[in-house]
């Protein structure tokens, strides 16, 4: 494949950061989005030594205004953007009724706000040229409510119908999106969401975020409507589908609870 250019959400760290590498592998231009400007420098020196320009963009996706200033300044320097990414994105752990304002707010400008802005902005053109992939980064939480982390799951939720609801009405228009589910990884999320001691994450097992991100990778560039990372994530989403709804939620209660 030609080379074209990616843009990156939260290319910074973690899953976004593997993606990061294994298109910069196949010299792909990168375009890195993130609030350090220093761990953004540290990623785009880095990459840059695959031989690709690597551009990167320091914004609070979270901030209102964030997603059109990011893409009226990529329109003035004459960026297109081939792939979107739509990667960065944050839970927060805790009783919704105990849950700060900020902290709510926060995982719905980011989760929800911020990627379907950056969505409606860049497949415009990318409808104009008949070519063009987007992929979002859900998450197997999107499967079920998610109680202790209702916020997070519902806005992931959200990510999966938005996406698949997108993928029917742009058929045959050249451009494909793809909704990629991991499951628990090992990134700095769990430690930002305060959830790392939850029996989800310690003793159920977290997948590498380098293994994930390759399948990630793999969905977008196949086009894939909806991918969910890992077997044993595939079969509790699955699952999910059959259960009783307040059986399911229990569950994923107990899957969340923290544990010693
Ligand atoms: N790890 C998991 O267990 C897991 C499971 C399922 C789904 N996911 C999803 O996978 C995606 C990536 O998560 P991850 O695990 O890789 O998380 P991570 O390790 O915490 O990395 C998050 C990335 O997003 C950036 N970011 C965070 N807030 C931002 C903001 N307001 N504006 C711009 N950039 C921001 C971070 O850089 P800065 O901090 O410098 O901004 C970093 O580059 C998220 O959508 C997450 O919900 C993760």
């Amino acid at each position: 494949m030609p080379s074209q250019t990616v843009l990156i959400t939260g290319g910074s760290g973690g899953i976004g950061y593997e993606l990061a590498k294994l298109f910069a592998r196949d010299h792909h231009n990168l375009i890195l989005v993130a609030r350090s400007a220093e761990k953004l420098a540290q990623v785009a020196n880095e990459l840059q030594g695959y031989g690709v320009t690597v551009k990167t963009v320091t914004l609070d996706l979270a901030e209102g205004p964030a997603p059109k200033f990011l893409f009226d300044q990529l329109q003035r320097e004459g960026i297109a953007v081939d792939i979107l990414i739509n990667n960065a994105g944050f839970g927060a752990f805790g009783e919704f009724a105990q849950m700060h304002h900020q902290e709510i707010l926060g995982q719905i400008n980011l989760n929800i706000m911020a990627l379907t802005q950056l969505t409606r902005y860049f497949v415009q053109p990318m409808l104009s040229r008949r070519h063009g992939r987007i992929m979002n980064v859900a998450s197997t939480a999107g499967f079920q409510p998610g109680p202790l982390m209702a916020v997070y799951y519902a806005s992931k939720a959200y990510v999966i119908s938005f996406s698949e609801a997108i993928t029917n009405e742009l058929r045959d228009s050249g451009v494909t999106v793809t909704c990629f589910c991991p499951g628990a990884t090992h990134t700095g999320f769990a430690a930002r969401a305060g959830n790392n001691n939850s029996r989800l994450f310690k003793k159920m097992g977290a997948m590498s975020a380098e293994k994930v991100a390759l399948d990630g990778y793999r969905a977008v560039m196949e086009g894939r409507t909806l991918a969910i990372s890992g077997m044993h994530n595939w079969i509790t989403a699955q699952s999910t589908r059959i259960a009783p709804r307040r059986v399911v939620t229990a569950v994923s209660r107990w899957v969340s609870e923290r544990v010693e």
